[in-house]
């Protein structure tokens, strides 16, 4: 179980949602970074004392400074600040829940320094997946899964042979827009892709969920964490977003984790992890669910999800392309820039103008990144 954490990306919603198992779970709480929100990082702060916190946007750092002074609190700034909210020498865990390929780097330092990592941030294993479970590996760093599918999949496994799955099956709850056709999609505004069924989420995955691109950056994901090849990966719509994955094993045999749609119970997981603790989260309560219901994926409307299936197939540094241009699609239509169809669209485009590199360093990836995106915004 973990007893000294840092945050990066407090201020999130699977943030937030940490520090709220912390608080339950009276773990100490070292470190703490967020990109812009002084606010919020303000009254962490005040609350948990951590010993260095640290804002992304170097121009705030003075302000945080002056807010917090007089308190025994290191005020950081910049990539190097968040680098040292993730190598702190009494952390034993650190949890990743920045958004975006902005979590790589920094989650890359807590490995090297041999930190378990709590992983929230799926862009880092979607980006670079092959390094940074190779860098675990040779660190010895347990990557402990926050995704709720994941840590399903993850506790369908415990005491089992990975030898005898079959498949795994990721199940999805189908977001705002389950059941559309092409034609009703484009008519689609942001306000109605923001309102998720079941789950409140920071924007950018709420609009993964409801293009569907979240359930392929999960199979990617999937693939790195359990080391399984693309056609042992199914997708499953299950709207009741009650069972949370399942492992389909050799002998016909499916486990599933099921519990209340809520972010903190595979959080704490992950930091109680092998061991489980009690909490006052609400309980499932299956009479009351009454029915689960399972459809297949429609790839015709939802066309991310096969872009992801392709970007994995493709390997190498596609899946970097296929996830910049997304958060760089994500970000324009959370600015009411482009419509909600535009998104695959321009991902499609990304991924055929790009030759792969098929074994790429960190540099290569973080490259990759880069030009995707100016290739997007200056086209
Ligand atoms: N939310 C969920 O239920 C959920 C479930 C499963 C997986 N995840 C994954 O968890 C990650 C976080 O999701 P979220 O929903 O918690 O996102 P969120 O609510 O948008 O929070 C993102 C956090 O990252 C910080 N941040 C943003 N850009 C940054 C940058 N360039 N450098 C440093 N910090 C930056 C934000 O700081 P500010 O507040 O200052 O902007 C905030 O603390 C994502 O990878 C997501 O896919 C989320």
């Amino acid at each position: 179980m973990a007893k000294n954490i840092s945050i990066l990306g407090s201020t999130g919603s699977i943030g937030t949602q940490s520090l709220d198992v912390a608080r339950n779970l009276k773990i100490r709480v070292s470190g703490l970074s967020a990109n812009g929100n002084l606010d919020l990082l303000e009254e962490q702060a005040r609350e948990f004392m951590p010993k260095i916190v640290a804002i992304n946007n170097d121009s705030l750092r003075d302000e945080l400074k002056s807010r917090l002074k007089g308190l025994p609190i290191e005020v950081l700034s910049g990539l190097e600040g968040l680098k040292a909210v993730a190598a702190m020498d009494e952390v034993d865990t650190v949890v990743t829940s920045i958004v975006g390929i902005a979590g790589l780097i920094p989650t890359m330092e807590a490995i090297r320094k041999g930190k378990d990592i709590a992983l929230a941030n799926k862009e880092t294993l979607v980006t670079a997946g092959s390094i940074v479970m190779s860098e675990a590996k040779k660190y010895n760093v347990n990557i402990l899964p926050v995704d709720s599918e994941h840590s399903a999949i993850f506790q369908c496994l415990m005491g089992n042979n990975l030898n005898k799955v079959s498949k795994l099956i990721l199940t999805a709850s189908g977001g705002p827009f389950r059941g559309r056709t092409c034609e009703e999609l484009m008519e689609v505004t942001l306000k109605d892709a923001l309102k998720h069924p079941n789950w409140v989420m920071g924007s950018k995955i709420t609009i993964d969920s409801a293009s569907l691109m979240n359930k392929g950056l999960e199979v990617i994901e999937a693939k790195w964490l359990f080391d399984i090849s693309a056609d042992r990966i199914e997708v499953l719509i299950h709207p009741q977003s009650v069972i949370h994955s399942m492992v389909e094993y050799c002998d016909g045999s499916v486990m599933a984790q099921l519990g209340s749609p809520d972010m903190r119970i595979p959080i704490q997981f992950a930091l109680t992890y092998p061991d489980r603790s009690d909490n006052e989260f609400s309980k499932l309560d299956l009479l009351k669910t009454r029915s689960l219901t399972f459809e297949e994926p429609d790839l015709n409307s939802f066309p991310c999800l096969g872009l992801a299936f392709d970007a994995l197939k493709t390997g190498g540094t596609m899946p970097a392309v296929l996830n910049a241009a997304n958060e760089v699609a994500v970000g324009l239509f959370l600015e009411e820039k482009i419509r909600f169809i535009d998104i695959p669209a321009i991902i499609e485009k990304a991924m055929e103008k790009h030759q792969k590199n098929k074994n790429p360093s960190l540099e290569d990836i973080i490259e990759v990144d880069r030009d995707t995106r100016d290739m997007i915004l200056n086209k």
